[in-house]
Order: structure tokens, then C-alpha cells, then sequence
């Protein structure tokens, strides 16, 4: 199976509210996206890296791909407004043997390498499959500050990336829906009355969104660097 990941890094991490771009931050010394792209990279199965940047963090992204001599990294493109322009940019450029298709946020550094192959090894069987965890909170819902109600916690999952798909399947989804927005890949392909199957993701695998999470990041970059 030739396998492609597409790292996504071409946010504007306006939540974060940091002058360094969100994928260049340091962990523990080392740029958040060279955690993410270590575990692509050292993966056996993926055969090609597309990493989608944006005019502002492009040179310093690029210098951190030659520094930690990132071979499989083959395309380095410039994504779009939306988190799914960007994933355009990608889909765009596969290589023409490309079966799989992964697809990852630079924003969460922290991905391991049996989520990459349990992931990659049910997009295989069922054709997409997504990174997830049990949700651990109450999830109320509200209208404005007013509870209309508690949700069911027993079925929720927090979604996280890697989201795995056939490459067919996500080209599909991807151009058909091209006009609505959606905040995930797998959202493109459920419209399409397709299944989507959850993987057993990580805890650890958080996503750095506010600056509350970087506190939480470095902890996580120091352990992980200690083993
Ligand atoms: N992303 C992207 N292109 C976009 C928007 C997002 O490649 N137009 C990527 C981000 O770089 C990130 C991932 O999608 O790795 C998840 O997005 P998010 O956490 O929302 O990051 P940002 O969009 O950068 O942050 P914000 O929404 O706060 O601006
Ligand atoms: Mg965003």
C-alpha cells in the first residue's frame, strides 16, 4: 500500500495569540511540527510527507524540515483560508501511487507510532478511519447561558487527527462538499452517507489551540523526551 500524510500547518493560530507561529513553537527545545513529522517520517508505512504551511511560517518551516533531515517529506505547499482549502492544497499534489491518505494537524505534536498503523490499517479494511478518545466531561448543551441538555457521555468521542482515508474516498467527499464548511476531514465523508470508524487515539495526543495548552504540551515534550 503506498501511503501519503499530509501535515496540516497552515493555520494563523489566532487563538493561540503568540508572535511565533504556532507550528514553530518550542517544546522542550524542539519546533512543535518536529514531533509530528518525527513520528511520520520514522513510520515504515508512509511513503510520502506533504506539509501544507502558509506564507508566513513557510521559510521557518522549511529550515526545521532540512534541520532534522526529514526525507520523506517530498511536497511543501501553501494551504487556503480554511482548514479544508488547505487540505486542497494537499490532495492536489498526491503522488499518483497514493492509496491511503493521512491526514494530520501539525497542532498536535504528540502522535504515536501504533495510532499511525491502527488508523492506517482500518482506513485499509473500511475506508476511513479517525483517531479518537472517550469524552471524560459533562458535555451540557446550551441556548446561550441556559442548559437545554445533558448529553449522553457514554456515546460522545473526542475526535482527534490522524483521520485515515482511501484515497478515492476522500477526494470524493473533498470535492463534493468543497462549499460547506466543516471543522474535520471525516465530516466530508460522513455527508456522504459513508461510514467512519474510530480508532483508540491518545490522551496525550492534545491539540495546542489556547495558550492555557502549552503548559500541558511542555509536560508532555519533557516526558516524552526522558524515554
Ligand atoms: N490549518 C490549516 N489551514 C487552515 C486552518 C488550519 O492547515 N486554513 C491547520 C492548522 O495549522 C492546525 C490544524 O489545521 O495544525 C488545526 O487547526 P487549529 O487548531 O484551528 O489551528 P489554527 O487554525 O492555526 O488556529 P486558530 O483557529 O486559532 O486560528
Ligand atoms: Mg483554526
Amino acid at each position: 500500500m503506498f501511503n501519503t500524510a499530509i501535515l496540516l500547518a497552515a493555520g494563523r493560530g489566532e487563538r493561540f495569540k503568540s508572535r511565533t507561529a504556532k507550528p514553530l513553537i518550542k517544546l522542550s527545545n524542539r519546533p512543535a511540527i518536529a514531533y509530528s513529522l518525527k513520528a511520520l517520517n520514522g513510520h515504515p508505512k508512509i511513503k510520502e510527507i506533504i506539509v501544507v504551511v502558509n506564507r508566513l511560517n513557510c521559510s521557518g518551516i522549511l529550515r526545521q524540515i532540512r534541520k532534522y533531515k526529514f526525507s520523506k517529506v517530498n511536497k511543501v505547499v501553501i494551504g487556503g483560508k480554511r482548514r479544508q482549502d488547505s487540505l486542497g492544497s494537499a490532495l492536489k499534489v498526491l503522488d499518483k501511487r497514493a492509496q491511503i491518505v493521512l491526514i494530520h494537524d501539525a497542532a498536535r505534536p504528540f502522535l504515536n507510532r501504533k495510532v499511525i498503523t491502527d488508523c492506517l490499517n482500518e482506513a485499509r479494511r473500511s475506508g476511513a478511519a479517525v483517531a479518537g478518545v472517550p469524552v471524560k466531561a459533562t458535555i451540557k448543551q446550551a441556548i446561550g447561558l441556559k442548559v437545554k441538555k445533558t448529553l449522553d457521555r457514554s456515546d460522545l468521542w473526542e475526535i482527534q487527527t490522524p483521520q485515515v482515508f482511501r484515497k478515492d474516498l476522500i477526494l470524493k467527499a473533498y470535492n463534493k462538499f468543497v462549499r460547506t464548511d466543516v471543522t474535520d476531514d471525516a465530516s466530508l465523508v460522513e455527508k456522504m452517507g459513508r461510514t467512519v470508524k474510530i480508532v483508540s487515539g491518545s490522551y496525550f495526543n492534545i491539540k495546542i489551540t489556547t495558550p492555557e495548552d502549552l503548559v500541558l504540551a511542555e509536560a508532555i515534550a519533557a516526558k516524552i523526551n526522558d524515554i
